[in-house]
């Protein structure tokens, strides 16, 4: 059976600050939801990471359908409606247009989504990362996809042995999507060059090359080429086939473990480590760390199976210690170099003024 995983998340206001959203505010999505899926959805789950919201679910209108996605921006309007209702902090933050149009890409939500032949057995991952960006993905699906150092199935399972092919979007490019395709193994130098910079370059999705198969969906929303300026992070989310031709659900969870830095954290304007954390977890130090959940599913003609937590389990507690010392460490340099973006990321938000203010007091000598 042919189906579509779409995936579309959005920041529509917090308790407390940017921490997450309010029982009442996830119940009117969820409710919002199933008040109108009728005769659009096979099935749909609502669940939070951080300050945002995501909606998850299963259709057959294809990828991009203007009724799934008007569904979703209505039903973070609605939200919009309680936060704004409850004086909830950032009401509405990520919806960035006043009306729909067609698709909710470009107006601020998060979008992922894949149309897929469904598998006899279908298991799937789904990311949802908060205080920080696309580019975030970038490192833990390359060592998943290409490198046989974290994905054993590269060298054991004959379904991996043709690689992977990756398409990259240039973020930079704010006209009109600008993309190239690199295949892995052959060229995987030219993909390091690329994906070192994720801030301007994003793996969007990844294919099987044995059989052509649609692997990984991931979001490429920057709310700052929609708004012109800092308006919150970008928080995407992924969708990842596992098992079979694709990696095993460890194999692309193992890379997690790193806690690599990413860009994000407090006002979306440093580094700091990228933190697996269970379902429904909020952000706390510093607006962070930077955290990203993983909810593994399989879906069978389009009906969802319950969700297991797949960074709840004794081995990542250990992994959120060792990252939250990463975190305490680069947050003892404060404003200091690496700690902060560079000024390409912070010149959408205030620093510019008093750079501009201080630049009149400059005086040759
Ligand atoms: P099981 O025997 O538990 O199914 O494990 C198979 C496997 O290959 C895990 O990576
Ligand atoms: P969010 O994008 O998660 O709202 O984060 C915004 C921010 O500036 C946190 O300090
Ligand atoms: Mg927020
Ligand atoms: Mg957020
Ligand atoms: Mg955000």
């Amino acid at each position: 059976m042919r189906i579509t995983l779409t995936a579309i998340k959005a920041d529509i206001g917090s308790v407390g600050g940017h921490i997450q959203p309010s029982r009442r505010l996830l119940e009117t999505v969820l409710e919002y939801v199933k008040q109108h899926h009728r005769g659009l959805l096979i099935d749909f789950r609502v669940t939070y990471t951080g300050d945002d919201i995501a909606i998850l679910c299963t259709h057959t209108g294809g990828v991009g359908n203007e009724d799934v996605h008007r569904l979703a921006w209505e039903a973070f309007k609605a939200g919009t409606d309680v936060a704004k209702d409850q004086g909830l902090y950032g009401a509405g933050q990520d919806l960035l247009k006043d009306a729909f149009a067609g698709n909710v890409r470009g107006l601020g939500p998060a979008v992922a989504e894949m149309d897929i032949e469904e598998r006899t057995s279908e298991p799937f991952l789904f990311f949802a990362a908060d205080k920080t960006d696309p580019g975030a993905y970038n490192l833990p699906l390359y060592l998943a996809f290409a490198d046989p150092m974290y994905c054993s199935g590269l060298i054991l399972s004959p379904g991996m042995f043709q690689g992977f092919s990756f398409t990259i979007m240039d973020v930079s490019h704010v006209e009109a999507d600008r993309v190239i395709t690199l295949n892995a193994p052959e060229e995987l130098y030219d993909m390091a060059a690329l994906l070192r910079d994720p801030e301007r370059f994003v793996i969007e999705s990844i294919h099987s090359r044995q059989t052509g198969e649609q692997a990984v969906a991931v979001s490429t929303t920057r709310l700052h080429n929609i708004a012109g300026k800092y308006t919150g992070k970008d928080d995407p989310i992924m969708l990842v086939r596992v098992q079979g031709a694709f990696p095993a659900t460890g194999e692309v969870l193992a890379p997690f473990n790193l806690g690599a830095y990413v860009a994000g954290f407090m006002r979306g304007s440093h580094n700091g480590p990228l933190m697996p954390v269970k379902q429904n977890t909020g952000t706390s130090f510093f607006d962070g760390p930077p955290i990203v959940s993983c909810a593994a599913y399989c879906v069978h003609h389009g009906r969802l199976s319950g969700a297991v937590d797949a960074f709840d389990h004794p081995y990542w507690d250990r992994v959120r210690q060792k990252v939250s010392d990463k975190a305490t460490e680069i947050r003892r340099q404060g404003f200091f170099g690496n700690a902060m973006l560079p000024y390409a990321e912070l010149e959408y938000g205030g620093i510019v003024q008093k750079l501009k203010d201080l630049d009149q007091r400059f005086q040759l000598r």
